[in-house]
């Protein structure tokens, strides 16, 4: 087999036929999202997963049974696909850089492993001109004081490796907290950052295929509560300016990064400027309007430069807003899907999951209308239902 198919023979490289099979790593609700898309395109999916049931498995062809570091098992898929994606950000980027060596992957290892470490990505940010708001590594608490002195005396600091939804951060007033969360996240490495007074918070999903083309799908406005999204709204209710800005810096990053795949990009605004706070690559939760609002979705796009088709060009068909569905929700006395799936033009994803918990992403709902106001409201009365 030849050796490192995605970087040697981009060009030549002829899209994969339907019939072939992808493999996915992570078996969560991205994963069986990005299944659904393959599978419409007439592609076999091989989720590898340690879970006896995932949301990705239970739509897929295949369910490889085990840790994404499991030579057996990496090798298997190797053999069983013929590409992978990943839908997992934490997963090693050695073994992607295994499977590289017999099959396409993307994205590759490389940005993987830029976008699982904060330090990393805040300096690949700084190293390519992209504007990005005051930072520092710390590693010992007594790098702590200095770097809280050099900034505005409000700061966040947050575990370097392996947070989501806000766990493993928090804001600080003075450097005496700061080291006593550093001290509680058990002296990890962290990255304290200043804190951004943002007007609002907003994000750009974008693909980039094997020929180097980029396709931004539009600026998303994200809410959230108790720092987990809640609510994202399309288009942003941002200057045009700043929409203009947004999707320049992010394929500009894409870019950079020499990126094949799914990118999101957390930004902070600011009036009119813009600083990043992080990326992921993969598929975004605010990147899920796309599956109703847009020609194409963000999963649909994963598929396509996973495969070597081109990027697809995007529209959107019509402004929408998304709310995500958390365990709480489910849990709470009363709760009934067919409330929600009888109001109109609220198309409801379930992602499957055998059991809800508190904070659990367990589905969403993208609301489409004629302007982002009256989604608004309609996003207000769902909520009290
Ligand atoms: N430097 C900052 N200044 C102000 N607010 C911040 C800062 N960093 C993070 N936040 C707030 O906390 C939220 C979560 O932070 P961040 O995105 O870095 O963490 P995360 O745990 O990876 O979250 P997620 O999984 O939702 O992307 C942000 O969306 C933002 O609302
Ligand atoms: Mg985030």
């Amino acid at each position: 087999m030849p050796t490192d198919p995605m970087r040697t023979d981009k060009k030549a490289r002829k899209p994969l036929p339907p019939g072939a099979t992808l493999g996915v790593l992570g078996g969560g609700q991205l994963g069986r999202m990005f299944s659904q898309a393959a599978s419409k395109m007439g592609y076999r999916v091989c989720v590898l997963d340690p879970a006896a049931d995932s949301p990705a498995a239970e739509v897929s062809a295949l369910h490889i049974k085990a840790g994404f570091d499991d030579p057996v098992a990496l090798a298997e898929l190797a053999e069983v696909c013929d590409a992978v994606t990943t839908e997992f950000e934490n997963v090693p980027a050695d073994s992607l850089r295994f499977l590289q060596n017999s099959i396409p992957v993307s994205p590759m290892p490389e940005a993987v492993e830029i976008a699982q470490n904060r330090n990393r990505e805040k300096t690949f940010f700084k190293e390519h001109n992209l504007p990005v708001n005051r930072c520092a590594a710390i590693t010992e608490a007594s790098q702590i004081a200095a770097a809280f002195e050099s900034m505005s005396g409000k700061a966040v600091i947050k575990t370097a490796r392996f947070g989501y939804d806000g766990k493993g951060q928090q804001v600080c007033t003075s450097a005496a907290e700061v080291e006593s969360a550093f001290a509680e996240f058990g002296g990890v490495e962290c990255i304290l950052e200043d804190f951004v007074p943002f007007d609002c918070e907003v994000s750009v999903v974008l693909a980039r295929d094997i020929h180097g083309n980029v396709e931004t799908f539009p600026v998303v406005e994200n809410q959230h509560i108790n720092s987990i999204l809640d609510l994202c709204i399309v288009p942003a209710r941002v200057p045009a300016a700043v929409l203009e800005k947004a999707q320049v810096i992010a394929a500009s990053l894409a870019e950079a990064l020499d990126y094949v795949g799914v990118l999101a990009i957390e930004m902070f605004v600011c009036g009119e400027s813009i600083s990043l706070n992080e990326i992921a690559p993969r598929p975004h939760n605010s990147g899920h309007y796309t599956m109703d609002a847009c020609n194409y979705s963000q999963f649909d796009q994963q598929v396509r430069t996973l495969v070597g088709l081109p990027v697809a060009r995007v529209d959107l068909h019509q402004p929408a807003v998304m709310l995500n569905v958390l365990g709480d929700l489910i849990l709470a006395n009363g709760f009934d899907w067919s409330n929600v799936q009888s109001v109109s033009n609220a198309h409801v994803h379930i992602y499957g999951k055998s059991e809800a918990r508190v904070a659990r992403k367990m589905a969403h709902i993208n609301l489409l209308g004629d302007n982002v106001a009256s989604l608004m409201a309609k996003a207000k009365s769902l909520k009290q239902l």
